[in-house]
């Protein structure tokens, strides 16, 4: 099935879509610019595997998107950007990353990047040599961005425990977390430091082991975590994981945590809602690292974790309070509150 890339970008209100070819490296990326009405756009580059160029295009395109949500409900003066480059063996990944922060450079400052799937330390050492927007590494930089998400989704995790129990009770608590990449292990240290019992999972099992050990977490085989009951289960792998297999299978009382565009499609919210599964709005409790970089490029300070987590507390919270009052799953609540407040600005 074809794309009709113009059409979406009307429909979705997205500025550009860029694609990028560079002959010597065979690099193959798209960047997509969803909005810069009151700012930059904000977003990582993603290097993945896809097995198409159009699952690279939707994705860059879902997740500039989710971008723009996360900026308002953040309280970030920005909107929503992103670049996927398209993984394949043998990919010169210091050259396709050199390439990436030329082209990134001459925007101009009309997109900011940082990390994500893919995109490490080192990568973001090449991106700066030749970008000044992007988020450095070290004390020149805004500070550690996947610390800054996990402690905002531990945040998250906690305000949701405190919505449904009146308190977060660590001690008593079983989470679940999947993938110990970046955020993964450091969101899992963070719960076992706070008391709870945690089990983990991570695709790649020998570096997943080592993470999970690290954390002090007891480390479970993948596709296991699914099953295992536990009052939180916090996604930190990839999106489109809560599907109607997965919501069948899971035995969680709430869901939050940092992967982006976790559910497949939004009527999973609903399923979700039925089964008395609460599900926190990743858009909502994952902007600990956009907190963190947009406001050092935009303010030129370091955002301490506290203030990144009295953030996402007031965000998260805004939203289970009004759908509670309005009976609806939180998930879509935040997502008609975003457009809303994306729609006002636009018209302003
Ligand atoms: P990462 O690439 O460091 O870690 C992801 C980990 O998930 C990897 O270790 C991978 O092997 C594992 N994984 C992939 N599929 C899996 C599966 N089906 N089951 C178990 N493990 C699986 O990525 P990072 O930075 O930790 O990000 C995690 C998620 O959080 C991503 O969805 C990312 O988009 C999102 N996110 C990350 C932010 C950040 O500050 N790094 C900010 C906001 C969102």
């Amino acid at each position: 099935m074809g794309i009709h890339v113009l059409d979406a970008m009307s429909r979705e209100g997205f500025e550009e879509v860029i694609g990028l070819h560079d002959r010597e490296s065979g690099l193959k990326a798209f960047i997509a610019i969803h909005d810069t009405k009151v700012g930059p756009a904000f977003g990582g580059i993603r290097r993945w595997s896809y097995i198409s160029e159009r699952a690279a295009l939707m994705d860059v395109l879902r997740l500039s998107r989710a971008m723009t949500r996360k900026c308002v409900m953040a309280g970030v003066p920005g909107g929503g950007g992103k670049a996927v480059i398209i993984d394949e063996p043998g990919l010169d990944l210091e050259r396709s990353y050199r390439f990436m922060g030329q082209r990134v450079e001459g925007m101009g400052g009309r997109f900011y990047t940082g990390p994500d799937v893919g995109t490490d330390g080192a990568a973001l050492d090449w991106l700066s040599e030749e970008t000044q927007f992007v988020t450095r590494t070290g004390a020149d930089g805004p500070g550690d961005l996947a610390e800054a998400t996990a402690a905002g989704a531990f945040a998250g995790i906690r305000a949701g425990l405190e919505f449904l129990d009146g308190e977060a009770a660590w001690d008593s608590r079983r989470i679940v977390v999947q993938g110990l990449g970046g955020v993964g292990e450091r969101l899992a240290k963070r719960l076992v430091e706070a008391g709870a019992t945690v089990f983990a999972t991570d695709i790649d099992v020998e570096r997943g082991r080592r993470a999970a050990e690290a954390a002090g977490a007891e480390f479970v085989e993948p596709s296991t975590e699914v099953t295992i009951a536990c009052d939180v289960f916090a996604p930190c792998a990839l999106g489109g994981f809560l599907h109607d297999v997965t919501i069948e299978r899971l035995n969680a009382r709430l869901i939050a945590g940092a992967a982006n565009n976790i559910l497949a499609k939004i009527h999973h919210a609903d399923m979700l809602a039925e089964r008395g599964v609460l599900l926190l709005p990743d858009f909502v409790t994952n902007a600990g690292a956009l907190i963190r970089g947009a406001l050092w490029h935009l303010e030129g300070h370091q955002v301490p974790l506290e203030d990144v987590e009295a953030r996402v507390v007031a965000s998260t919270s805004e939203v289970l309070q009004l759908a509670a009052s309005e009976a609806r799953p939180p998930a879509r609540v935040a997502r008609d509150l975003a457009d809303e407040r994306i729609a006002a600005r636009r018209s302003s």
